[in-house]
């Protein structure tokens, strides 16, 4: 299989074993329990905690404890700390090690917040790179577990860093880095700079190299493989209201050879709405919607755009693209949010919600709706009527 047909492949870090090398990034306020849950239950490698903060760790406060421990957590899971004293982030690294909930620490030096900058922490520690060594070096000493880095591309566009931090970050021990494509400055906004990522994995050696910053697909992997040659990819905002993303992505990572007849029936359902139409195809002839293979690989060696979009909507389609199977993931999202964090489920619920809703005509006036609702009745009423029409 060429590299590219196999990008998407177990990835291991200092003798963590990843089942695939896709990572659903941290995200405070996002990827709670239940949100992890369903990324790995569609085929996240990895999943990340939100960051925890040292400070609030060693003073054992029960929300951030809380945070860490999910009696369903998936593994392999890796709990992020944030701090700027060295001594702190190895004591508060020591205890995550201790509670055994995870298999890998990650530092966080890339956070743009400004209650966590302006303690030195976060995307600040790129402007003290000998304080960010030392506390790279100071957990490691700590704890046995692997100690990975996230940062970013630098502070500001004028202080672009992020070859000699990562260099840095590696020399001092980290046993996986991964970048956001974009500087503090940025925040989240603008296009991430996938050009500053180049040869990054060479610049790491062995040590994996993770990618991320607007990843939402497969053709994005493609695209940030080939500038980074990274092993790894994180993806963060794609899966929210999308959790199915790390599927979908596995699957196109296939050929469409590889996809067997089976599934190709069990989805002529699908053929006929969705893919039909890209090749043109008349589905009120029944031989060609009960022969929809052939005019699959025709369509494959002619066209790679629609090659793409056969293999992305078939393989999606198969178990998750029909509403009704998006209202059940919907659903159970919303049930196990309940379960985790009891009647303020439905409020925590609610970032997944509207981006659940996005993209439809009346998402507006169902968000407008359902802002202030606390009845997960209603919300998942809401639900039936955004996604089957009920
Ligand atoms: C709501 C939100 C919360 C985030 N919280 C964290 C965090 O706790 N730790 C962290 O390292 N990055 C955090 N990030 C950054 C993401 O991990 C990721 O680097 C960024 O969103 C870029 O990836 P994306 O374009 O795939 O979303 C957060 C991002 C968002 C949108």
């Amino acid at each position: 299989m060429s590299d590219i047909g196999n990008l998407i492949r177990p990835l291991n870090i200092s003798g963590v074993q990843l089942r695939n090398n896709l990572i659903l990034a941290p995200m405070a306020g996002v990827t709670d329990g239940p949100f992890r849950l369903f990324c790995s239950g569609f085929g996240a490698g990895l999943t990340v905690s939100e960051l925890a903060s040292s400070k609030a760790l060693l003073l054992g406060n029960k929300t951030t404890i809380r945070m860490l421990r999910f009696s369903e957590q998936p593994r392999p899971f890796s709990v992020q700390i944030f701090g700027s004293n060295a001594e702190e982030m190895a004591r508060a690294a020591k205890k995550v090690e201790e509670m055994e909930v995870c298999e890998l620490i990650d530092i966080n030096m890339g956070c743009p917040v400004s209650k966590v900058v302006k303690i030195g922490a976060g995307a600040s520690l790129m402007k003290t790179p000998e304080l960010a060594s030392e506390i790279i070096k100071t957990v490691k000493k700590a704890v046995k577990l692997p100690v990975t880095v996230k940062c970013r591309i630098g502070w500001t566009e004028s202080q672009i860093n992020v070859r000699d931090f990562v260099k840095m970050v590696v020399d001092s021990g980290a046993e996986a880095v991964t970048v956001h494509a974009r500087t503090r400055e940025a925040g989240y906004s603008g296009i991430a700079d996938w050009g500053k990522l180049k040869n990054m994995q060479d610049l790491c050696g062995k040590v994996p190299f993770i990618a991320n910053g607007d990843i939402k697909s497969f053709e994005d992997i493609k695209k940030i493989h080939e500038i980074s040659g990274a092993q790894g990819f994180m993806i963060g905002r794609g899966a929210i209201g999308n959790p199915w993303i790390f599927e979908l992505i596995r699957l196109s990572n296939n050929s469409c050879d590889s996809i067997d007849i089976s599934k190709v029936e069990d989805n002529l359902g699908v053929f006929a709405e969705q893919i039909a139409p890209l090749l043109n195809i008349d589905t009120a002839d029944p031989a060609m919607v009960t022969e929809p293979c052939g005019e699959m690989r025709l369509a494959k060696e002619e066209n790679s755009e629609v090659k793409n979009a056969i293999e992305k909507e078939l393989c999606f389609g198969k178990k998750y693209f029909p509403p009704e199977k998006k209202l059940e993931v919907f659903r159970e999202h919303l049930l196990e949010s309940l379960i985790e964090h009891g009647p303020k489920g439905v409020a925590l619920f609610r970032v997944h919600l509207f981006a659940y809703l996005r993209g439809n005509r009346f998402a507006s006036s169902f968000r407008r709706e359902m802002c202030s609702e606390r009845n997960p009745k209603k919300v998942i009423e809401t639900g039936k009527r955004f996604f089957c029409g009920e």
